[in-house]
């Protein structure tokens, strides 16, 4: 469904990524691991289309490389930044209306909208009874599931992830991630960028490492997780207690 072939991008005279080739395959959740500045959001930015690229960047068949992200945006490649950014002074529902903009270019007509916007509440109730609240004065994971909601709304085809766990409690990554594999699990094909390695590993079914703009391994999740190279470089202490992808959803034993 996604098809990246020997991707460079540059910033200016830098260049940030050199050469990666990447697939996603339909229903897929696959994540890309890397230490802080190893080219991550580089990655993103170039699928989502608003850095320039060369190489090939092919989704459901098509050329996107060359696309606008606003076209990229729209054939549904929807991408939850970093950091999160929902809008502080909107209330929850506001914030959702935006993901229908984003993606379809429509006016803000709440009424039509009631149908994605119950579909988001199935998978996050939170966001429900807080539906009515500035999001400004909410904690971190729902502002997160604010985000993630936000670019549900947009129905995508392909949802990538930036950096879902950061600065987030333990507890609240647990909840989080249950949610994201959930909706991996509804049939939207997921590409997570994390720098939580151990956590990213339990809940996708491949991944790729980059380092300083390289793949340089790539696999099944449940064979990295025991690769004593991955595991020396990116599995330190365990943090946080997630359930694999088989597995949400059923009770612990
Ligand atoms: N806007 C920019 N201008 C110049 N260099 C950048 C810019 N954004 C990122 N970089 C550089 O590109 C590299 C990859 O950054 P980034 O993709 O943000 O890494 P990650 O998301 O993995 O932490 C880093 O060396 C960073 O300094
Ligand atoms: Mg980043």
């Amino acid at each position: 469904m996604l098809r990246i072939e020997k991707l460079v991008t540059r910033y200016g005279s830098i260049e940030a990524l050199h050469g990666i080739s990447l697939s996603i395959g339909a229903n897929e959740m696959v994540a890309l691991i890397g230490a802080n500045g190893a080219g991550k959001t580089t990655l993103l930015n170039s699928i989502s289309g608003t850095l320039s690229t060369s190489g090939r960047i092919e989704f459901e068949g098509k050329d996107i490389q060359q696309m606008k992200a606003a076209h990229i945006a729209k054939m549904g490649v929807l991408q939850v930044p970093e950091g999160r950014h929902v809008f502080p002074g909107l209330t929850v529902e506001e914030n959702l209306l935006v993901g229908t903009v984003a993606s379809k270019g429509m006016r803000l007509k709440p009424g039509n909208n009631s149908e994605d916007m119950e579909m988001v509440f199935a998978i996050f109730p939170r966001l429900k009874e807080r539906r009515k609240q500035l999001a400004w004065s909410m904690s971190g994971g729902e502002q997160q599931m604010l985000a993630i909601g936000r670019a549900l709304m947009g129905k995508p085809k392909l949802l990538m992830l930036d950096e879902p766990s950061m600065g987030l409690a333990p507890i609240v990554i647990e909840e989080l991630f249950e949610k994201i594999v959930e909706i991996n699990k509804a049939g939207v094909p997921i590409l997570m960028v994390e720098q939580n390695a151990r956590l990213a590993l339990k809940v996708s079914d491949r991944a790729y490492i980059l380092e300083r703009g390289i793949i340089t391994a790539e696999g099944k999740s449940g064979d990295l997780l025991h690769d004593p190279k991955v595991h020396e470089a990116y599995l330190g202490k365990t943090v946080v207690r997630v359930k694999n992808k088989e597995n949400v959803g059923k009770e612990d034993e």
